[in-house]
């Protein structure tokens, strides 16, 4: 791991959860902090949580408190697919923090219905986070207008429908420095990073 960036993925339930996990990973010597504020996964008994960076006020309060701790640790914050007049107001919010130098785009789209593979609740289908294939032209639209709302000072890490080599330099295309890759790694296994760096494009 020497020659590797570490990097910590951080969700709080709280805007004083969210400083005081970064300051646990700015102790703990992570190079980035990740600010998940983007779970579509958290329900309590029948409501699911606010997921933040669909609310640039909360997105705002959430980065001024960071920012009154005055981190040195490097902050990524992580998005959902969000809609054009959202991702603009919350890439407002990023910018103006002054203490953000990655964007993370995207985490799964909320909410998706599952009708196949699990069993339906009492309610009907079980909803989930969408990622993997489908949601590559989505998350490929967010980083191309990110590129355009965002300071050459803010760097975008892509994710969404990453397996191939192909996927991978659309991203950079689109404006992205670095990318991830969750759902080709769950279906597959670690290959996959270099079938990607093996394979011509
Ligand atoms: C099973 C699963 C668990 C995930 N857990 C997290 C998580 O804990 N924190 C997070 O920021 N994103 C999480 N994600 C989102 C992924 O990191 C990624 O942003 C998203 O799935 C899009 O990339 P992909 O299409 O390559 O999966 C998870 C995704 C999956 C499929």
């Amino acid at each position: 791991m020497q020659d590797k960036p570490l990097i910590a993925n951080v969700a709080g339930f709280s805007t004083q959860e969210f400083v005081t996990l970064v300051q646990l990973a700015q102790d703990a010597k992570a190079d980035i902090v990740e600010l998940n504020l983007s779970c579509p996964n958290v329900w309590q008994k029948d409501k699911q949580e606010e997921i933040t960076c669909y609310h640039p006020t909360l997105v705002k309060s959430v980065l001024s408190a960071i920012a009154q701790i005055k981190p040195h640790i490097k902050m990524s914050v992580k998005i959902s697919p969000l809609p054009p007049d959202t991702l603009r107001a919350v890439a407002k919010e990023i910018i103006e923090s002054g203490i953000v130098q990655f964007v993370t785009a995207t985490n799964s789209y909320p909410n998706a219905a599952m009708t196949s593979g699990v069993e339906a609740n009492n309610k009907g289908a079980l909803l989930a986070g969408l990622s993997g294939r489908a949601l590559k032209p989505i998350s490929l639209g967010v980083v191309q207008q990110l590129k355009t709302l965002l300071p050459s000072r803010i760097h975008i890490i892509a994710a969404g429908g990453i397996s191939t080599a192909t996927d991978v330099k659309d991203y950079l295309q689109a404006g992205a420095k670095v990318v991830q890759i969750a759902s080709a790694l769950m279906e597959g296994d670690v290959g996959v990073f270099e079938d990607i760096l093996a394979s011509q494009c």
